[in-house]
């Protein structure tokens, strides 16, 4: 049994040390050489995706690095299971995108819409992320078949 100063101390020490682990931890992600985000090949059509993907609320039914809805597919590696021609066809077309049932957004874009967007995806196709491949919802592999 710690008496009330044993306690005390191993509260004091443990928080400190914690703490000091946290803050050693940050500074060695933050760091220039650990610098995962591949933000040198930010370009201005990747943050014209970005616009496009934020106004229109893909998340509202995607997830992208796993954030965002579950109605349908992950799309962070989408570029890499699809390729672009197939991206480009579904954003441009002018009846929503069906094959397995549920609709994507009709959302006609133009082709200079659509080559922002697919930058965008390559972008983030492109961060290293460590292994992940991409997170796809026990709901969405039943449905889609990816
Ligand atoms: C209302 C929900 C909804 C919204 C909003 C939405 N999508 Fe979709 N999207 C879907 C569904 C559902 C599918 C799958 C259709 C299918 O395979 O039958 C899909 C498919 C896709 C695919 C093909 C994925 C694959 O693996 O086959 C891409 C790329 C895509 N959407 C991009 C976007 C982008 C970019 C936006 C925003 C501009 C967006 N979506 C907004 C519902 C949505």
């Amino acid at each position: 049994m710690l008496s009330k100063k044993q306690a005390r101390a191993f509260f004091l020490i443990g928080t400190l040390v914690t703490f000091l682990v946290f803050i050693g931890l940050t500074v060695y992600s933050l760091s220039e050489g650990n610098d995962q985000t591949n933000k040198e090949n930010l370009t201005a059509e990747v943050v014209r995706g970005k616009e496009i993907w934020e106004s229109n609320n893909c998340m509202g039914c995607h997830t992208i690095l796993g954030e965002g809805a579950y109605y349908a597919p992950e799309l962070t590696k989408v570029i890499d299971r699809r390729g672009e021609g197939y991206i480009k066809a579904i954003l441009m077309s002018p009846v929503p995108w069906q094959p397995n049932g549920r609709k994507m957004v009709a959302y006609g874009m133009t082709e200079a819409e659509a080559t922002d967007v697919i930058s965008f995806f390559k972008w983030i196709g492109e961060i290293d992320l460590n292994g992940f491949e991409r997170i796809v919802s026990p709901l969405a592999k039943d449905r889609f078949n990816n």
